[in-house]
C-alpha cells in the first residue's frame, strides 16, 4: 500500500502584535505580564485587523505551503479545514477557501470541528484519502480568529489571556518508494466534558440562538475549566503518545522530535518530562503564538523546519488535546 508524507509546509500570523503588556494596560482585564508569562509561558500574540477573517489567514498559509511542496494549486485535489471559530455559521470556511485559492477548480472541501485536536484529526483522514488512492494531493489548513470572542473584562480574562489567532497549513501526498511516511494515528473524544471548555450562544440549540439578554451575560464568550482542562491534556497528551507509538511498534527512546499543541508551556514541560522526551528534542511556539487552536500544529511544524529541527526520516510526534474533550496523536517520518 502507499504511504502519506508531509510535502510542504505554511503558515501566516497577523501582523497586530498583542503583548501582555498590552493586555496588562487594560484595566478591566486586571491581569499582568507576569502573571501570563509565569503562568502560561506566553509573552506575546497576534490578533487579526479589523475586516481580516480566518479565510484570509489560511489563504496566505496555504499558498505557502503548496509553494514550500514545490506545488501550485493546480496539484491540489482536495482541501480539509479545521478550525474552532469558522467564518460563518455555514458553508464551513472550506468552500471559501476554495474560492479564494482554486477559484474554477471545484475540487472537494471539507471542514473539521475537533478544536485543537483538529489538525491531527485532519492528517489522519488525508493519510487515509492518500493511502486508499481517492486523492494525490491534499491541502490541510488550520485557521483561528480568537481576538473576536474574548471577554477583555475580569470575567474572561483566564482565557482571554490565552488565545491568538494564526493559520498554518500543510500539503501531503504519496511518500517516495521506500519512505514510509505517517505511520499511525490515535484518536480519542469525550463529549461528557464538553461543557468544560465550550462557547455557548450563538447556538441552534437555542431559540433565538442569541439574545441580547443572553450577550449582555457574556454568554457568548468561551467559558473554560482551566484546571480541570490542564490535568486531562497533560494525562490524554502522554497516554494517547504511548498508544501511537505502541501502534507503530516504536519506543519513545526513538522519537527525534515532539511538536506538541500550544496551550500552556507547563502543560508541554510536563508532557515532555513524563514521555521522557528532553527538553531540546520539544519544539514550542506558545512564546509568541499563544493558543492558536487547530493551527498550532502546523505553525510548530514550520518553526521546526525554520529551526533546522527536522531532517529526512525524523521521527515526529505530534501530540494535542482540546475542547470536546478531544485528543489525538500521529506518528510520522519526516
Ligand atoms: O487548548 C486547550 C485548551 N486550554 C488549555 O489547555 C488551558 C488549560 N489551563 C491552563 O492553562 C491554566 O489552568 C490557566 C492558565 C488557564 C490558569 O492557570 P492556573 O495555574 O490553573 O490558575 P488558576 O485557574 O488555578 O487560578 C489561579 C489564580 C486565581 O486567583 P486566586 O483564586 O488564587 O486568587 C485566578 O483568579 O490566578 C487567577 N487568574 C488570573 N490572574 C491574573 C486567572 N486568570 C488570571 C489572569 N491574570 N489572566
Amino acid at each position: 500500500m502507499r504511504r502519506t508524507k508531509i510535502l510542504g509546509v505554511g503558515m501566516y500570523l497577523p501582523e497586530r502584535e498583542i503583548t501582555n503588556q498590552d493586555l496588562e494596560a487594560m484595566e478591566e482585564l486586571q491581569t499582568s505580564d507576569e502573571w501570563i508569562r509565569q503562568r502560561t509561558g506566553i509573552l506575546t500574540r497576534r490578533f487579526a485587523s479589523e475586516g481580516q477573517s480566518g479565510t484570509d489567514l489560511a489563504v496566505e498559509a496555504s499558498k505557502e505551503a503548496i509553494e514550500n511542496a514545490g506545488l501550485s494549486p493546480d496539484d491540489i485535489d482536495f482541501i480539509i479545514y479545521a478550525t474552532l471559530s469558522p467564518d460563518y455559521f455555514f458553508p464551513g470556511n472550506g468552500c471559501f477557501l476554495q474560492d479564494r485559492l482554486f477559484g474554477d477548480r471545484t475540487i472537494g472541501a471539507l471542514d473539521v470541528r475537533t478544536q485543537c485536536s483538529g489538525f491531527i484529526y485532519s492528517l489522519s483522514l488525508a493519510d487515509s484519502l492518500i493511502k486508499t488512492g481517492q486523492y494525490e494531493r491534499i491541502l490541510i489548513v488550520g485557521a483561528e480568529i480568537h481576538s473576536t470572542a474574548l471577554d477583555f473584562t475580569f470575567a474572561g480574562r483566564d482565557v482571554t489571556v490565552l488565545f491568538g489567532d494564526g493559520a498554518g497549513a500543510v500539503v501531503v501526498g504519496p511518500a517516495p518508494e521506500g519512505h514510509s511516511g505517517i505511520l499511525a494515528h490515535a484518536l480519542h473524544s469525550e463529549g461528557k466534558y464538553a461543557k468544560e471548555l465550550w462557547t455557548e450562544y450563538p447556538a441552534s440549540a437555542h431559540n433565538p440562538r442569541v439574545s441580547h439578554e443572553v450577550l449582555d451575560q457574556g454568554r457568548h464568550y468561551p467559558q473554560m475549566n482551566g484546571r480541570m482542562v490542564f490535568k486531562h491534556a497533560v494525562t490524554r497528551m502522554v497516554e494517547v503518545s504511548h498508544e501511537v507509538l505502541a501502534k507503530a511498534g516504536k519506543r519513545v527512546e526513538e522519537v527525534d522530535l515532539l511538536l506538541p499543541h500550544q496551550a500552556n508551556i507547563r502543560i508541554n514541560q510536563m508532557v515532555a518530562s513524563h514521555l521522557g522526551i528532553p527538553e531540546d528534542s520539544v519544539v514550542n511556539t506558545i512564546s509568541w503564538t499563544g493558543n492558536t487552536t487547530a493551527a498550532t500544529i502546523p505553525i510548530c511544524m514550520y518553526e521546526a523546519l525554520r529551526q533546522k529541527k527536522l531532517k529526512e526520516n525524523d521521527l515526529v510526534l505530534l501530540t494535542a488535546f482540546g475542547a470536546g474533550f478531544t485528543w489525538a496523536a500521529s506518528l510520522l517520518h519526516w
